[in-house]
């Protein structure tokens, strides 16, 4: 009789919207990695994980899509719902799932893992454990959190819904978390919040503090944080760009719309003028800067002209990239109600004409980018041929030819040769 093998439970998890989201499933696939189970395609899962986004109405409606398309695929795996939709609509939820996992409830995972074969929901409005230190891929590079939820309700958001309110997670935290990354290998954190800016304000300890505190963590060779609120984005935080050595020279700062009377409605907290005069200022300050932003077009009553002052702020602050948005109803937020609604062929038309002026500002600062030497983090082979690639301090991929014995993790200076529409081509020096 040959000895008995017993047989690994499988997971596979698919993971929609933002970095936090990507963030939560890494905490859920450590948590199954270390309770033995092995991940696996949805057709040998024994549980699939479904994590999902509540942002727009298109996202929210992959959660439900993708559970049906498990079930054809895979009857007999248990179907795990988690992220923000579960977060609030677990009543629908219940009934195509085996359990429902909500954006505070993560820990529960670790009874999951134990009980796979019976069912639950987690979902609670507050979350008891900010300050856990889930575990980490091996990496080059980390996603820390550093606070949960928002307060800001601006009024086509869903998000403070579906992560509640703000809650900074303690120094003390963060930083033995970042120790120990930093102990197995990772040379990259970037630190996630919905607006990091408000970080500590409960503490007596600002983001600025935490950002001086990490940057003086042995062995860390950069440091980056996403998101920014405009209006919570201070001075002090340009100079800590400027004087820290880890801290890449990098902002993401949602501008949303060009039009005061839009940004009102939005509840926004900013105008038009002092968002670009704290983009001047960076701009001033922060010696090859790069600004990346966040855009909705459509939104309730916004009018051609409206528009046009976003196709401005573009084309006035020239941003490196940006993602953009049609304006999505969502339920819960002050939005919805808002008349008129703008016709979905009119949002399209704008989301067109504003992606391809991206487009080609992109594109103008890639080539202009040609003839400079760029630190490049090496993070691993490239898809191309003989090339390694990495990201720039800037956060501009970049690829280059294989040479000696570089490898992941190394930093090195890459002189740009060629500028393709999203990356970057050089030489090694
Ligand atoms: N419709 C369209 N885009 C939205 N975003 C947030 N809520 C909505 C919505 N209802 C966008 C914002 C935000 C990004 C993460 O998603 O631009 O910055
Ligand atoms: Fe949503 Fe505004 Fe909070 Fe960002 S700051 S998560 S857009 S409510």
């Amino acid at each position: 009789m040959g000895k008995k093998v017993s047989k690994k439970m499988k997971f596979h998890i698919k993971t929609y919207g933002c970095q936090m989201n990507e963030r939560d499933s890494e905490k859920v696939y450590c948590i199954f990695e270390e309770a033995g189970f092995v991940e696996s395609g949805i057709e040998d899962a024994d549980v699939v994980v479904v994590n999902s986004c509540a942002v727009r109405e298109k996202a929210e409606s992959k959660i439900y899509s993708e559970i049906g398309r498990i079930k054809s695929i895979n009857k007999k795996a248990k179907v795990i719902a988690m992220g923000c939709v579960a977060q609030f609509n677990y009543e629908k939820l219940k009934r195509v799932s085996d359990f429902v996992v909500g954006t505070s409830a993560i820990d529960k995972f670790y009874d999951i893992v134990n009980n796979i074969e019976s069912k639950g929901i987690f979902v609670y409005d507050k979350m008891d454990n900010a300050n856990y230190i889930f575990p980490h891929r091996k990496g080059i590079n980390a996603f820390v959190d550093i606070m949960y939820g928002c307060n800001n309700f601006c009024t086509y958001c869903i998000v403070p819904f579906t992560r509640g309110r703000e809650i900074s997670r303690t120094k003390e935290s963060i930083i033995e978390e970042i120790k120990q990354l930093v102990d197995n290998g990772t040379k990259e954190v970037m630190l996630l919040g919905q607006n990091v800016n408000s970080y500590g304000h409960k503490l007596g300890y600002s983001f600025v503090d935490l950002l001086y505190d990490i940057d003086k963590i042995d062995g860390l060779e950069r440091l980056r944080f996403t998101t920014s609120h405009p209006k919570d984005f201070s001075s002090d935080l340009i100079y800590a760009i400027r004087d820290l050595n880890t801290l890449c020279e990098h902002i993401h700062l949602p501008i949303q719309s060009g039009s005061n009377r839009i940004l009102k409605l939005m509840k926004r907290g900013y105008t038009k003028e002092e968002y670009l005069e704290k983009v001047y200022l960076y701009k001033e300050i922060i010696h090859k800067g790069s600004i990346t932003t966040d855009i909705i077009v459509g939104f309730p009553t916004e009018t051609e002209d409206d528009f046009q002052e976003t196709i401005n702020i573009v084309k006035d602050v020239e941003y490196d990239t940006s993602f953009s948005f049609k304006y999505s109803k969502r339920p819960l937020t002050k939005a919805k109600d808002i008349e008129p609604q703008v016709d979905e062929d009119v949002k399209l038309k704008r989301l067109n004409r504003l992606q391809d002026l991206q487009a080609s500002i992109t594109q103008k600062k890639n080539r202009e980018s040609v003839d400079n030497i760029f630190e490049v983090l090496v993070e691993g082979k490239s898809k191309k041929g003989n090339m390694l690639f990495g990201r720039n301090r800037q956060n501009t991929v970049v690829n280059f030819e294989f040479k000696g014995n570089i490898k992941p993790g190394d930093v090195v200076n890459v002189k740009i040769t060629k500028a393709l529409k999203h990356s970057l081509v050089g030489e090694l020096l």
